[in-house]
């Protein structure tokens, strides 16, 4: 169709004779590309009343629309046929070496590729998970490996969603779009980005159901390192092995995970990815959430928490009410805006109140936060100091702290940036760690071997600045869109 459209472009501009008949210029659907309503069922079992139902359609709605190919339930790239049962974590299943990128939204001349490869979870049991990898126009020319190849930046998202549609290799901006994924590959970075088990994947090669082990460091650090060690067999010669690990808010915890594991490099396990590591950027890692806002976290854990704790019942930590919204949001596939809907309507219901009396929160808590263990240095961690009221950079802070106090393990800076909040943490301080990971790559030494704390202040006061963006990349490939975009013209 769009080759067909400028082709006509191109043959009246050259001969200039009769022009071509436009498509009729039409608004986008407000309805987004879904419909989906409750059924009688479904509000009942969620004690939904009118306007709560409507409101979480229209969210719910809205995310669906946001999933290339309508997601992974509909997308059969996702669907694993039931074959010979994999061995090894890091084996791959499948590969989409070029994915044809017309029902994303990711910027013109960058290219994608998704695969599904096995990880474990972060008790050793064998899942599959799906990745994909975001492709510069030109690789940057960094360090001293061959130019041919481009440099890696291994990327763990934050909080995403909980079940398969949650995955971001289907989100049409790759969940992140401009502040990271999309930054990084138009500066001439490769991206390689786990989806997390659970995301994506619903079904293993078994039949068993693949479920989320939410904000857990260990699973999800597992998860991003394996998918490096897919990504480095499916494209040998196109990525280098030298590679940069970032992560923000669930992912800012998975990264600082992925710099415990190859620390810790049990087994000898991860030999091959320790020592081609360049370094790790934090931003804004997740700290302590449950006990912050258990209204939300207890069931975006709980749900799954047998996986790790094989006696946890989720009515140890929910209500009946919390349970049937869960079981609801589990039938919904919902995301995050989605459950926060569903739980903090009726936020002092959902919790069971005894739930934090049972050493699951605790013993849950101190596993899966990061810090307070060595670390594989360097490590730079970038926390705006209005992230959830200034509870966010507290915690940051004292994990930095004690870290450095009882595990200091080489080069780890702390960098305060006043006036921040949780996403702008990136959109601030872009121009600081493109530098970082460039320096990395050229072996640029780090200033100091010792833990450091710095700041970055705004240029202008920082209430004269925007505070969040206000818009999102919304798909319009149509034809009859094109008037929308501006590299719809000549
Ligand atoms: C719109 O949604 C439908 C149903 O979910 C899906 O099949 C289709 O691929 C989506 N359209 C685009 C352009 O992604
Ligand atoms: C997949 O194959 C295994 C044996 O290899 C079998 O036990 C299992 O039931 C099959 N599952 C499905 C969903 O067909
Ligand atoms: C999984 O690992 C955790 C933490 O090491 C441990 O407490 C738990 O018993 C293990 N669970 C299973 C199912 O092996
Ligand atoms: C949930 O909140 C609504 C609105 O405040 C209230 O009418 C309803 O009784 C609450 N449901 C439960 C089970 O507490
Ligand atoms: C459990 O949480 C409640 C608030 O939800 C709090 O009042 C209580 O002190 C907490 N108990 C423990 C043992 O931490
Ligand atoms: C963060 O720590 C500072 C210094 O200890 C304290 O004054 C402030 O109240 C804390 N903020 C929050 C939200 O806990």
């Amino acid at each position: 169709m769009k080759g067909t459209f400028k082709a006509l472009l191109l043959a009246a501009s050259t001969f200039a004779q009769t022009l071509p008949t436009l498509p009729k210029p039409e608004t986008q659907s407000v309805s987004f590309n879904s419909s989906f309503k409750f059924s009688a069922t479904q509000l009942e079992l969620g004690q939904l009343w009118p306007e709560l139902a409507e409101n979480l359609e229209t969210v719910l709605n809205y995310d669906r629309s946001q999933l290339a190919n309508g997601g992974p339930s509909q997308d059969d790239f996702y669907k694993l046929s039931n074959s010979t049962a994999p061995t090894t974590p890091g084996q791959i299943l499948r590969v989409q070496r070029v994915t044809d990128p017309k029902v994303w939204n990711i910027p013109a001349k960058t290219a994608l590729s998704r695969f599904i490869y096995t990880t474990t979870t972060a008790n050793g049991t064998l899942i599959p998970a799906s990745a994909y990898i975001l492709w510069p126009w030109t690789a940057r020319r960094v360090g001293t490996e061959a130019s041919d190849k481009a440099p890696v930046v291994l990327w763990s998202h934050g909080t995403s969603g909980f079940y398969a549609d949650g995955s971001p290799s289907a989100h049409r901006s790759l969940f992140y779009g401009n502040i990271m994924p999309f930054t990084l590959a138009q500066a001439g970075y490769v991206v390689v980005a786990t989806d997390y088990a659970g995301l994506g994947v619903q079904t293993s090669w078994d039949g068993s159901l693949v479920s989320a082990q939410y904000q857990n460091r260990v699973s999800q650090a597992f998860d991003s390192l394996y998918a490096l060690r897919a990504a480095r067999q499916i494209f040998p010669d196109k990525i280098t092995d030298k590679y940069v690990n970032v992560g923000h808010s669930q992912g800012g915890a998975a990264a600082w995970g992925v710099s415990e594991v190859l620390a810790e490099n049990a087994d000898n396990h991860f030999d091959d990815l320790e020592c081609d590591y360049l370094g790790s950027i934090i931003f804004a890692p997740g700290i302590n959430s449950l006990f912050a806002a258990p209204q939300v976290f207890a069931p975006w854990i709980g749900k799954d928490l047998h996986l790790l704790y094989p006696d946890f019942k989720l009515s140890d930590w929910l209500s009946p009410l919390g349970m049937d919204r869960t079981e609801l949001l589990t039938q919904i596939q919902g995301g995050q805006f989605v459950s926060e809907l569903l739980f903090l309507a009726n936020a002092t219901e959902i919790v069971n109140p005894a739930w934090n009396e049972s050493w699951y929160a605790s013993t849950y808590t101190q596993f899966t936060n990061p810090g307070n263990r060595p670390y594989k240095a360097p490590m730079i961690l970038f926390q705006g100091t209005e992230d959830q009221g200034g509870r966010s950079f507290n915690n940051s802070l004292s994990a930095f702290e004690s870290t450095c106090k009882n595990h200091h393990s080489g080069s780890f800076e702390f960098v305060s940036l006043p006036g921040v909040a949780h996403f702008p943490s990136m959109d601030s301080t872009r121009q600081q760690w493109l530098q970082w990971i460039e320096d990395r790559f050229n072996q640029k030494p780090v200033g100091s071997q010792s833990c450091i704390k710095s700041t970055i202040k705004s240029f202008l006061p920082a209430d004269s600045y925007q505070e969040f963006s206000t818009s999102f990349p919304q798909w319009a490939g149509a034809a009859n869109e094109y008037f929308e975009l501006v590299a719809g013209g000549f």
